[in-house]
């Protein structure tokens, strides 16, 4: 499940609340559901064994029993659903609380925390969300206990009506006074017999219903998880086509997307161009498989990636991503991502954007640790991180790259040398480049400019300038600061 977990969409927010509500635990509320429907049976047959015994002493008793129990039944489960409820809407504040507490103890956000003097702000911040939590936990004990007395005195009540009716049995002597003494111990073994099942039940009904949340959890990362697919990725595509495409995040009211069209041939350098939030990454993430789209399609050749399986796709391309992350592994790792092709390869992608040069500084070479939580563990500057990330990229060698944003942190010579790299061919390798340095654009072979989810302008740079649109104002006013 957690596999399936992970390939379905990370992106969708109310995936996230049915994951916490589902608790995730699954084996251990099996578990919890199990045993309380063992003690649900033992304290069943304990009451079946009293009622047995007060339906042979006379058959009024036994109605009466359920008198003097009903009403707490009634109270429990009605607890246990306030409880639910309760738990399941302070979700969003628990996750405040936590996330409050990971930043105060973080090492990534300490600086910041520091710099703009968050720390008050934020225990501020964790005290008003612990208090609104606190204050409906009152609210439900508040509510669980007049539930209880009410259910408690008309148990009791109840209990009276059936000594009463005992009393009244006995008076006009309908039984002997043996009789009467045997019924009222069966009452009583029956009684607690009857809380146990009361409390075995109402465990039952409680963790039934959490266990409903994750058997719907499952059906849901199921539903999502793409059915097997057989068509095969072709090998060294002719063209990649993205025709007509939408796009929308989980829970946004807004598309990403709106009929995009692009096509990338083999072994041409496309660049996106546009400004931030106009669609590049998502765009990127679609062509690569890592997000669906809406309506549209994206092929390559002829086969529809919706008939191809992700992990087939995936090893066909290689993505130098924007926020590309910085695994606590070793320099090599953080390169060959555990697939090892030999020291040459490794060597080459390293060479690329200069990560070879940031390895040389490092006390054991490839071999150290890029986490400073483990002993001997480096750390690298944000520039650093880059060059690793987009050696990272090339040591793929897969049939597509795409390099978003792959220059943003480094410095004016290892930038040079990697856009040097993507525009001589050489390796008759495919880029998709994303970036904002338009410069490096110039020599592409396409350029899509992408507005407000649209593809407004496409063409070379040539061409663009001619039509003196978005791109020649971005160009214009880039080019104007270097003059
Ligand atoms: N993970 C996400 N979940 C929900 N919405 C998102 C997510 N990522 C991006 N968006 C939204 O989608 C839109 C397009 O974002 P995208 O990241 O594709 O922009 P971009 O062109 O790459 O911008 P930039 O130049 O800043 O990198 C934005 O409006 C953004 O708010
Ligand atoms: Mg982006």
């Amino acid at each position: 499940l957690t596999s399936q977990v992970e390939l379905v969409a990370y992106d969708d927010p109310e995936f996230h609340d049915s994951l916490e509500r589902a608790n995730i635990r699954g084996v251990s509320v099996a578990s919890a559901v199990v045993s309380s429907a063992i003690n649900v049976v033992t304290a069943a047959v304990g009451i079946a064994a009293a009622a047995g015994v007060l339906g042979v002493l006379h058959p009024v008793l036994l109605p009466l029993l359920l008198l003097a129990v009903l009403p707490d039944a009634w109270a429990t489960v009605r607890g246990a659903r306030m409880r639910y409820s309760t738990m399941y809407s302070l979700i969003p504040a628990r996750r405040r609380k936590w996330i409050i507490a990971e930043l105060l103890a973080d090492r990534e956000p300490a600086a910041e925390v520091r710099s703009f003097t968050m720390r008050g702000f934020l225990l501020r911040m964790y005290d008003a969300v612990a208090r609104a939590e606190q204050e409906v936990l009152l609210t439900l004990a508040r509510r669980q206990t007049l539930a209880g007395l009410v259910g408690e005195a008309l148990g009791g009540l109840g209990t009276a009506l059936v000594y009463v009716a005992l009393g009244v049995l006995l008076a006009v002597a309908a039984i002997p006074l043996a009789v009467a003494g045997t019924a009222v111990l069966a009452i009583r073994t029956g009684q607690s017999s009857l809380a146990n099942l009361l409390y075995a039940t109402n465990r039952l009904y409680e963790d039934g219903l959490y266990f409903t949340d994750f058997l719907q959890f499952c059906a849901d990362a199921e539903r999502r998880v793409p059915a097997a697919r057989s068509a095969a990725v072709p090998e060294g595509f002719e063209r990649i086509v993205a025709d007509d495409v939408t796009f929308t995040y989980p829970g946004a009211d807004q598309p990403a997307l709106r009929g995009v069209t692009v096509e990338i041939k083999r072994g041409e350098v496309i660049a996106f161009v546009g400004e931030n939030g106009s669609g590049k990454t998502t765009l990127a993430k679609i062509l690569s498989g890592l997000y669906e789209p809406d309506t549209g399609t994206v092929s390559w050749d002829d086969v529809d990636l919706a008939d191809v399986s992700p992990d087939d796709l995936r090893l066909r391309t290689a993505v130098i991503a924007q926020d590309h992350t910085r695994w606590p592994l070793t320099a090599r790792y953080n390169i060959t991502m555990g697939t090892d092709k030999g020291e040459p390869a490794l060597v080459a992608a390293a060479s690329v954007a200069g990560a070879d040069e940031v390895v040389a500084g490092l006390p054991h070479g490839y071999r150290t640790l890029l986490d400073r939580r483990f002993k001997d563990g480096c750390e690298l500057s944000g520039g650093q991180w880059q060059r690793i990330a987009v050696a990272r990229g090339f040591h793929r060698d897969a049939d597509l790259l795409i390099c978003d944003e792959p220059t943003a942190a480094l410095d004016a010579r290892a930038e040079h040398a990697l856009f040097e790299r993507i525009r001589d061919h050489s390796e008759g390798r495919t880029v998709l480049l994303i970036t904002h340095r338009l410069a490096s654009v110039r020599y592409a072979d396409r350029i899509y400019v992408l507005d407000h989810g649209k593809v407004t302008e496409q063409g070379d740079h040539q061409a663009l300038m001619a039509l003196n649109g978005l791109y020649a104002e971005l160009y214009t006013l880039q080019a104007a600061a270097y003059r």
